[in-house]
This record gives structure tokens, sequence and C-alpha cells, in this order.
């Protein structure tokens, strides 16, 4: 049967790093509150550079890893939470960026679970026979939204800026995504979001709403924390089972990167070895929304932790809330 898999990654993050001694001159906050709650020790955020500047310089190592020309892209699926126009969106930029107009592209924004929702996309699209090839891009720029004072801290310690672009290709070999499984509720919308511009208001952007902190990401921790440890190992365990895989044939689970806590409570509910099977880069990027998937998924396959044959699961949760798995033999 014809498959989707994963053919080539790319990644790009900005120069410009920020640790937590940087922060620390911003706002009430000190390294060993960052380190403690997130794991998180610095990230990058951009210093002038936009989401699709991003975007094309992760495209580029995407395909030049593939071995293809930008013109053989089939389809590009663009995740952000934050692209260079409100509209529109980042996928059509992107193939003024690559110059290949004419180039369907979509966009989708689902916050940190975009490569999940991306994965299920692009998964249809292949086995359907209807694309042999995707891009699938994640950028994020949340550094532009986010309060550096004391007010905004329980948020703006935890995001960084980031970028990764997957080729995903046809196979009829056995291998590839064997499973994706998503959700989302929008019941616990306004516990993470991004508020402004709305159609809630009318004009949608004034000053006031920008001067009440609109235009900020703004978080409800808890209420995050508690269900993301609910949420990730039912997914995951969901995929599993879709894919007819035991927990013990997985070689390696690369969560979303969202905090170093929430992963090892989801190792430990999974029963999982912490340190060899479930991975964490979250300490030099913090959280890079939909990018932080593929950029971990990079950062193991260059430390040799992923190779061919091994059997992978992905999982993600995030503002929505949406939350969704994957398993795919590498
Ligand atoms: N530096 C120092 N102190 C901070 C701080 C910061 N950056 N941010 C918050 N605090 C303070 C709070 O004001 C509070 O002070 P108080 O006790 O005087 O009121 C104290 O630290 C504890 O705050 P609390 O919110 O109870 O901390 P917590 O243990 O819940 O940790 C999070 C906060 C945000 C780290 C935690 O809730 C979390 O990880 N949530 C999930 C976040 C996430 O992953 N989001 C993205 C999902 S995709």
């Amino acid at each position: 049967m014809r498959k989707a898999y994963i053919d080539a990654i790319g990644m790009y993050v900005p120069e410009n790093v920020v640790t937590n001694q940087d922060l620390e001159k911003l706002m009430d906050t000190s390294d060993d509150w960052i380190r403690e709650r997130s794991g998180i020790q610095e990230r990058h955020h951009v210093d002038g550079e936009c989401t699709t500047d991003l975007a094309l310089k992760a495209s580029e190592e995407a395909l030049e890893k593939a071995g293809m020309q930008a013109e053989e892209v089939e389809h590009i699926i663009f995740s952000t939470m934050a692209s260079d126009y409100f509209a529109p969106g980042g996928g059509p930029m992107m193939t003024r960026r690559l110059g290949i107009p004419g180039t369907p592209a979509l966009d989708i924004r689902m916050a940190c679970s975009g490569f999940l929702y991306g994965l299920s996309v692009s998964k249809a699209f292949i086995e359907s026979g209807a694309y042999n090839n995707i891009l699938l891009i994640t950028s994020e720029v949340q550094s532009v939204a986010l309060d550096f004072t004391t007010a905004g801290r329980d948020t703006a310690v935890l995001f960084g800026d980031g970028a990764a672009a997957t080729v995903i290709k046809a196979t009829d070999e056995d291998r590839g995504l064997l499973s994706v499984k998503t959700h989302s509720d929008g019941r616990y919308a306004e516990d993470l979001m991004l508020r402004t511009p709305s159609t809630l208001d009318n004009p949608f952007l004034t000053k006031e709403l920008l001067d009440k902190g609109y235009g900020n990401v703004v978080m409800n921790g808890r209420t995050v924390f508690k269900h993301a440890v609910t949420k990730f190992p039912q997914v995951i365990a969901e995929a599993l089972e879709a894919a007819g895989v035991e927990k013990s044939e997985v070689k390696l689970v690369v969560p979303h990167q969202a905090n170093l806590r929430i992963t090892e409570a989801v190792a430990n509910r999974l029963d999982l070895e912490m340190h060899s099977v479930v991975y964490s880069n979250i300490h030099k990027y913090g959280n890079t929304t939909s990018a932080s998937i593929p950029i971990a998924l990079f950062e193991a396959m260059q430390e040799g932790k992923i190779n061919r044959g091994d059997t992978i699961v992905v999982a993600s949760f995030g503002a929505g809330f949406t939350w969704g798995a994957s398993v795919m033999r590498w």
C-alpha cells in the first residue's frame, strides 16, 4: 500500500540567543525559576527576521537534503501562529519566497499541534495519490507577541523562535506514517491564546486593544499543564493502537517541546525511560510551537538516535486546545 514517509528535514533558528540571564534584566525572574519549572536555559529570538525568512532557510536545507529542486514541490503546507501578514497566510508567501508561483499551498494554524495536523493532511494527500510529495513548513516567530515585563513573565520565558521544513514523499515500501491521530477542544481557547486582531472587536485592531495586552500570548499555565499531562499519554496510546504497534517496539518518543516537566510527567505516565526513550532539546530552544517536533527530529537524527527501520512516536499538545500523535517507521 502507498505510504507517506519523511524523506528529509531542514531547520533554522535565528542567530540571536537569549539566555535566562538576559531575561533577568528585563523582568523579575531568575535562571533557577525558569530551569526548574521548564528546563529551558536559552532560546533564539528574531532580530529583524520575519516568519518566512526562517521558513525559507529551513526549506532550502530540507530540499537540498531531499535532492529536490523547489520546482519539484507538488504541495506546500504551512503551519504558524504568526505569519508575515494576518492575511494572506504564509503558504502562498512561500511560493513567492521559493520562486514556485502556482504551487498549491495550504495554511494551518493549529498552534503547537501544527506539525501533527500537517502530517495528518500529508498522509491523506499522499496515500490517496493526490500528490507525490509535500513540503510541510512549520515556522514560528513568537517573540514579537510576548510581554517581556514582569506582568508577562509566566509566558514570555517559555517561548522561542524557530523553523523546520519537512519533505514528505510517497513510497511503496513498508515504512512511513503508520498512524496519525488529532484532536481539538475549543472550550479551553482562552487558556492559551493571542486575542488580537479579533472580529470580536470592530475595528479589529486599535491602540486601546494593544494597550490591554491583547496583542500578546496569554496563558493559564496550570490548566495547560494539567490537560497536557493527560492528553499526551492518551493520544499516544490511541496512535499506537491505530498503528498496531506495541509500546515496547518504540525506539524514540519525540514530544512537542513545551516544558521539560510536562515531558517528564508524560514519560512517567507511559512508564518510559526519560533519558533513553524520550527526546528533549528544550534547554536550547524553549517552546518553538509547531516547529519544535521537527527541530527535535532533526537533532535526534543528527545525534544518531533515529535510524532507518526505527519505530518513532511524535506527539503534541497546545493552544485550542489541540493535541495529536503519530507513529512512524523511519
Ligand atoms: N519567574 C519567576 N516567577 C514567576 C515566573 C517567572 N518567569 N512566572 C510566574 N512566576 C511566579 C508566579 O507569579 C507565582 O508567584 P506567587 O506564588 O507569588 O503568585 C509563582 O511563580 C508560581 O506560579 P505558578 O503559576 O503556580 O507556577 P507553576 O508551578 O504552575 O509554573 C508554569 C508555571 C507556566 C511554568 C507551568 O504552569 C507550566 O509549565 N504550564 C504549562 C505551560 C506550557 O507548557 N505552555 C505551552 C503549552 S504548548
